[in-house]
């Protein structure tokens, strides 16, 4: 239940009928009661009358179902005090889904996520999408949403002239072709690119070959895609991501629609030749000379680039898959990328003003020496040589990973990230072991005996702040959702974690009598069931025992 609602909607009609219009009645969380309104403070700067004359105004025409007190307290906030029933009936009604009911309307989103790039490593960057994005797509579809998850893979363009040239030199007597180690063979492709005229005019024709159709172009081509895909869902599977193989949708997908996208802007007069390259100047975006900024659709020597793809991809997404609202989770180097092409899609009337498309951004992963995170050697850290230390590191694989995660999805996403084996490992403070280790022994209680839960009561104070803390969720999520931040919901998981502790060591559950007992396995059961819920839309596995 959405305790702050519920008290939004008491204190509406009394704000509005002390203001003469609606005011929002900005109520919170508080430490000095359940819930503080801050509203009758801007409201008696408006009206020129002292604050905690309207705060007593309101507390009198508050309408006070659940409410067992209102407050004038300070300079004229209003302190709310919710009834224990209030709070008791909300939990014993909760059920399965924790009193979080599907959206009303469900909409069509499509997460673009993860997105790395054929024949090279996936690089920690495509790390945090994979992670961030991930935590998104569970919760819209927990939400009652219907989500289009939409691997947009890098599995275009003209390093692949190259890499088919690389892949036919290597061919063995058999006519087979190994790979081997793909960041290896990218590494060498490149190194033979920059040093040998005879093979970068081989790679440029071979472009030229691949995106023509030839058929032998292409089935190489189609190796080192499936090679990569192999590789890339075995990353997804270790980390309990739920991308699948059906979710690969790379730029090669949008091929065939670049000479439509091309076509449709000229006819619209937005296209512009600079250069020798198609351009659109979408109004609002210049660069640091104030000259304005081109997207450049297609090159000077006529090939297509990302931004081509993302346009095309737009128009496919809302076009073709019915998108009601677009996210890009993409690193924070690409914004204006974004930016501009949802403004020249707009233009375009591809992205209508009812769809929403919105680029979540994120920031780095640092080293401790706070530049971006390299390995020992100096090159960027390779995400399966991660993913094989954390588990080594921990003592259970889940533990391992979700802590990975977890440091990844607790911070606001915006920021950089210090990236910190032994502070993501470590068992108290705002880390995902924390979080395992609670739910273990929310767990633990339940194999002790053989009850089940009972019938949520509120006694002890610290029974009364768990039973508060349990009814967070439902708000959390929804801020959670509609913000794209999973760190409130890490944040509020590792809060209620705290509150449980608190509880256990004051509430001793399986020792009290009867209906006292019974009651606090209602409290453990709703914590197990929230934390576990919690983990399992940041996609953290919880493991019952560890
Ligand atoms: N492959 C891109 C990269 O590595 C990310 C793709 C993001 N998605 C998109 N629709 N552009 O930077």
């Amino acid at each position: 239940m959405n305790l702050e609602a519920l008290l939004h909607d008491r204190l509406a009609p009394a704000l509005e009928a002390v203001a003469g219009h609606p005011v929002d009645p900005a109520v919170r969380a508080s430490p000095h009661a359940d819930f503080q309104s801050g509203a009758p403070l801007a409201l008696a700067r408006e009206l020129g009358r002292p604050p905690r004359e309207i705060a007593a105004e309101v507390a009198a025409k508050a309408g006070l179902a659940g409410i067992a007190d209102v407050a004038v307290s300070g300079p004229g906030f209003l302190n709310l005090t919710l009834t224990d029933e209030l709070i008791t009936g909300a939990l014993n009604r909760a059920g399965e889904r924790l009193g979080v009911a599907p959206v009303t309307r469900p909409e069509r989103i499509v997460v673009d996520y993860s997105g790395p790039n054929v024949a090279k490593e996936m690089h920690v960057g495509h790390l945090r999408s994979t992670i961030i994005g991930d935590a998104l797509a569970r919760t819209y579809e927990w939400l009652g949403h219907d989500v289009v998850r939409v691997n947009h893979l890098g599995d275009w363009g003209t390093p692949f002239g190259m890499l088919i040239e690389h892949l036919l030199d290597a061919e063995t007597s058999d006519g087979s072709h190994s790979i081997g180690d793909l960041t290896a063979f990218y590494q060498s492709a490149r190194a033979k690119f920059d040093g040998d005229d005879d093979f970068r005019t081989r790679a440029r024709l071979r472009v030229v070959a691949l995106q023509s159709g030839d058929p032998l172009s292409r089935e190489l081509w189609r190796t080192l895609v499936g090679q990569s895909e192999r590789y890339f869902l075995d990353v997804y599977q270790r980390l309990g991501v739920t991308l699948g193989p059906d979710d690969f949708a790379g730029e090669s997908t949008y091929q065939d629609d670049l000479a439509g996208v091309v076509d449709d802007l000229i006819e619209q007069g937005l296209l512009t030749e600079s250069d020798g390259a198609l351009c659109v100047f979408p109004a609002g975006f210049t660069g640091r000379d104030g000259a304005p900024l081109p997207l450049i659709v297609r090159k000077a020597d006529g090939g297509f680039g990302y931004a081509a793809t993302d346009l095309a991809a737009v128009r496919h997404r809302v076009g073709t898959i019915g998108a009601d609202r677009m996210l890009y989770v993409v690193g924070t180097p690409q914004r204006i990328h974004f930016q501009m092409v949802f403004a020249v899609a707009r233009q375009a009337g591809w992205l209508p003003d009812t769809v929403h498309a919105e680029h979540i951004g994120f920031g780095s992963i640092l080293g401790a020496d706070g530049k971006m995170l390299k390995s020992r050697a100096g090159d960027s850290i390779k995400l399966a040589g991660l993913l094989d230390e954390a588990v080594s590191r921990a003592s259970a694989p889940a533990l391992g990973i979700g802590a990975i995660k977890y440091a990844d999805l607790s911070g606001d996403r915006r920021g950089d990230y210090v990236f910190d084996w032994d502070r993501m490992l470590a068992i108290t403070g705002n880390t995902g072991p924390y979080l395992q280790m609670a739910y273990a022994r929310v767990c633990s209680i339940f194999r002790k005996t053989a009850e089940g839960p009972g019938v949520v009561m509120i006694g002890e104070p610290a029974e009364r702040d768990l039973a508060l803390a349990l009814l967070g969720f439902e708000p959390v999520v929804r801020s959670a959702a509609a913000l794209a931040e999973p760190h409130r919901l890490a944040g509020y998981l590792h809060g209620l974690a705290a509150a449980f502790s608190a509880f256990y060591e004051r509430c001793p559950v399986l020792k009290a009598d009867d209906q006292v007992r019974a009651s606090r396995l209602g409290l453990a059961d709703l914590t197990a069931r929230t934390l576990h819920t919690g983990m399992f839309l940041l996609g953290i596995e919880a493991l019952d025992q560890i």
